[in-house]
């Protein structure tokens, strides 16, 4: 190990250099939230609340955990905020070391500027934006780093921000996502030729260039990290053009049953030895941007059961709510039902539970059963764990249902 954390104090040494300055204009106020109601444990809750809503409880000590080892990675690690947007993960995050933000939309990065201001640096790394976003982004908030993936949006950058020897575009690269649960380079990415050719294209024009790759979300092989990192070089060696920033995105996976996951510490290892091999200058910067890995287990979604019939249940949230992942058929998340006052189940016998959400829609339905106590019945909750990631972020308002409750677990 002590040649990985040689490698760490050097790449970390090197990331010292702070990013261009954000915006000159004078800091506005923060915005300031009421703070969330705190219980013991969820079942503390359940016994105040009763909720015949659902409720998503955060548990802040698991978040600090994750950031905590996310030190295992050199470079800048940047919060994804559309995994879980919320203010109380965002200032939770931020308070236990997360400065950077890879934001999507101008409403994220005036989100990030309410909260942080410029103590938190923002990348704008979605790799199609308004010129209007790019405008507002560059002007009012002082955004310096974007990413592309064609040529339309490198110049429509350069225009919108004016360029300058203190901005930074990465280009990003597709990369195969076999082994992840969500791909994420079917819409976003160029292939590397292209990418070669945008790396020439950004660096003619004066402006620092770099890679960024997403393996795809819920990645379950850490070669995947290690790949899209000799791919990089590749295309970095064809390009000529020495790289100002390696971005290895997200992907880092969530414990989730069934799905077994090498430990973090694997997938840090694989990216440290791939950026190593790259031999880049120690002028560019490493960062990665995880969200479902720093956020996952650090929620839990509380839902009653509104009817059962035969072995089908109805709760009441599901895919057009916090549960939206929960309709892919190999999402399983930890369940524990918990019955009114305490009361015990009758039984230990299990059996297979077919789960629907509470609106009209026959696509509200969990992809995978919930294996739960034969005598499960109307007005018990189910507490499902591991749901701090795309859960909030991913609620709609269908046919008037709304998780709108939630609490923090400070046991
Ligand atoms: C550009 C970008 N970065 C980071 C992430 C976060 O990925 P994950 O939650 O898999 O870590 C995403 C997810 O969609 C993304 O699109």
């Amino acid at each position: 190990m002590s040649a990985i954390k040689a490698m760490q104090d050097r790449v970390r040494d090197a990331h010292a250099t702070p990013l261009p300055a954000a915006a000159t204009t004078p800091e506005p106020a923060r915005r300031t939230d009421p703070p969330l109601p705190t219980y013991a444990s969820v079942d503390a809750m359940i016994a105040e609340l009763k909720p015949t809503e659902p409720v998503f409880c955060f548990l802040p000590d698991e978040m600090k955990a994750a950031a905590r080892r996310f030190r295992g990675l050199p470079g800048r690690v940047l919060y994804a905020v559309k995994c879980n947007p919320h203010p109380f993960a965002l200032r939770t995050l931020f308070e236990a070391g997360i400065r950077d933000f890879d934001v999507a939309s101008l409403e994220e990065v005036k989100l990030i500027d309410s909260l942080f201001g410029k103590a938190a640096g923002q990348f704008f790394n979605n790799p199609a934006k308004s010129r209007p976003a790019i405008r507002a982004a560059s002007r009012d908030f002082g955004i310096r780093f974007y990413t592309v993936d064609c040529a339309a949006e490198v110049d429509k950058i350069l225009d919108e921000t004016r360029g300058g020897d203190d901005l930074i575009i990465a280009v990003r690269l597709a990369t195969h996502s076999r082994d992840a649960r969500y791909a994420l380079s079917t819409k976003f990415g160029a292939s590397p030729a292209e990418a070669a050719e945008l790396l020439q294209r950004i660096d003619r024009r004066g402006v620092k260039a770099g890679i960024s790759f997403h393996v795809g979300s819920q990645c379950l092989s850490p070669d995947a990290f290690g790949a899209a990192l000799d791919l990089s070089g590749k295309v970095a060696r064809k390009a000529g053009v020495a790289l100002s920033v390696m971005n290895v995105g997200g992907g880092f996976p969530a414990p989730y049953p069934g799905d077994d996951p090498a430990p973090l510490e694997r997938y840090f290892a694989e990216v440290i030895y791939g950026h190593r091999k790259l031999g880049l200058s120690s002028s560019c910067m490493l960062m990665c941007e995880p969200g479902r890995s720093l956020v996952a287990s650090a929620g839990r979604v509380v839902a009653q059961v509104t009817v059962r019939r035969d072995r089908t249940l109805f709760i009441n949230d599901g895919v057009f709510g916090a549960l939206q992942e929960l309709g892919h058929p190999k999402e399983r998340r930890p369940v524990r039902l918990v019955r009114a006052d305490g009361a015990a189940t009758t039984t230990t016998r299990t059996a297979e539970f077919r789960i629907y959400g509470p609106t009209c829609d026959s696509n509200d339905v969990l992809g995978a059963p919930f294996v739960l106590p034969d005598d499960v019945r109307e007005g018990d909750w189910l507490e499902i764990g591991l749901m701090g990631a795309y859960s909030l972020s991913m609620r709609t308002h269908f046919n008037g249902f709304f998780l709108d409750r939630v609490v923090s677990i400070e046991g």
